[in-house]
């Protein structure tokens, strides 16, 4: 599938197995005539080989994941492997890992040469359904996350279901609850097929799997492709984001991985909705159901409402001092609201656990 943003279009791959037609993929595209690879160790040891041999040899530029390495500093050493090897205009870089990977190689795509070319290899479900498709990449700083970045869409991203069979299993139920998100703002058939084959989508079944993966780019890139630089849009993509980021920044990243945080989120969005009189409970039901049979979730109990609510008013999705709050009026459908009272917030995170005062 394409996706149309920043004046050119991007082309998704996805397939069982396409990870060993990386380089026909990539010729087709017209993707550089020197590629370079980022990865991580880990993603190396485990899938190097097979990469190595889709690509036609080439050593990678390898760099520690983690969210703690998604810095300048990994750039930095981006660039320096580039300069060492004379990289130019015409190359480009091959991204192969998860999110963490794919941002700061793809930030580094962006900058280096005032920017190369870009293809994502996506090895986790979160990178897989989201980070890989949209274009926003960039790293952290000492002081906050994702505050250095750019818009860089990838001229490739080769998608392949059976990377994800080495993920460990709480990285790949992160990377569900994203998809569960999907289903949640455009596709209450997506929601559906996850609630009814949980037990095939665990046991990382390709011909389930595939398919969900498939619809959720798709709806990211149609959104993206009418909304890139997120002035309406694109915001609905925050479903959940708006507590889930917050929970994030209070346990200082250390807590939830991030589609755990996003499940509280959404728990969280489902529940003010109703509150309003916006969403039918049955639906907010469904949801914590759905949420419920993927596993427990990192307790919140312990983490102070007030905390929680600064850092939703320091978060990026406050405009003009009004916070926008997506919320969902029905599985598969959603709205924006910007007259969310800390009152209401405050009841929300008090009904999901969390400790008042
Ligand atoms: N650019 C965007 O639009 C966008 C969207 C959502 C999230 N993000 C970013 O993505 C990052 C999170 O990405 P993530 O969840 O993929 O985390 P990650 O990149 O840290 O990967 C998670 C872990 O999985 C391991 N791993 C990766 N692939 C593997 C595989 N196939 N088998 C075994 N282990 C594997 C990694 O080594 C790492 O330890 C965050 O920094 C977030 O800000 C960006
Ligand atoms: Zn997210």
């Amino acid at each position: 599938m394409d996706v149309h943003a920043g004046g050119r279009t991007s082309t998704i791959w996805i397939g069982e197995g396409i990870a060993d037609r990386i380089a026909p993929l990539l010729d087709a595209h017209k993707v550089g005539a020197r590629r370079f690879i980022v990865s991580s160790p880990v993603i190396w040891r485990l899938h190097g080989a097979q990469i190595q041999r889709a690509l036609g040899g080439g050593e990678p530029i390898l760099i520690a994941d983690g969210e703690r390495f998604k810095n300048l500093q990994s750039v930095s050493r981006i660039y320096e492997a580039l300069i060492r090897e004379g990289a130019d205009r015409g190359s480009a870089i091959v991204a192969v890992g998860g999110g963490v990977i794919g941002d700061t190689a793809g930030f580094a795509a962006a900058t280096y040469l005032r920017g190369i070319t870009l293809a994502h290899v996506p090895t986790t479900l979160l990178a897989q359904v989201d980070s890989s498709v949209g274009g926003k990449v960039g790293v952290n700083h000492a002081l906050g996350k994702n505050l250095i970045g750019a818009f860089h869409q990838p001229a490739v991203v080769i998608i392949d279901p059976l990377l994800l069979r080495t993920l460990p299993r709480r990285e790949f139920r992160s990377g569900l609850y994203e998809v569960v998100k999907y289903g949640m703002i455009a596709s209450p058939d997506l929601f559906d097929r996850i609630a009814g084959n949980t037990k095939a989508i665990f046991a990382r079944d390709a011909s389930v799997l595939g398919p969900a993966i498939e619809e959720s780019c798709r709806i990211k890139a149609e959104v993206v492709s009418q909304d890139e630089r997120e002035s309406g849009l694109r915001r609905i993509l925050n479903y959940g984001h708006t507590v889930g980021h917050a929970l994030e920044a209070v346990t200082k990243y250390r807590r939830f991985r991030h589609g755990e945080a996003i499940a509280y989120g959404m728990l969280a969005a489902a529940d003010l909705a109703v509150a309003r009189g916006a969403l039918a409970d049955r639906d907010r039901q469904a949801l914590t159901r759905l949420i419920t049979q993927f596993g427990p979730l990192p307790p919140v109990a312990d983490l102070p409402i007030p905390e929680i609510i600064d850092a939703i008013r320091r978060d990026k999705k406050v405009v003009h001092g009004r916070l926008h709050f997506v919320i969902a009026i029905g599985i598969g459908a959603t709205t924006t609201v910007d007259d969310v009272t800390e009152d209401e917030l405050r009841a929300v995170l008090a009904r999901l656990g969390l400790k008042s005062g």
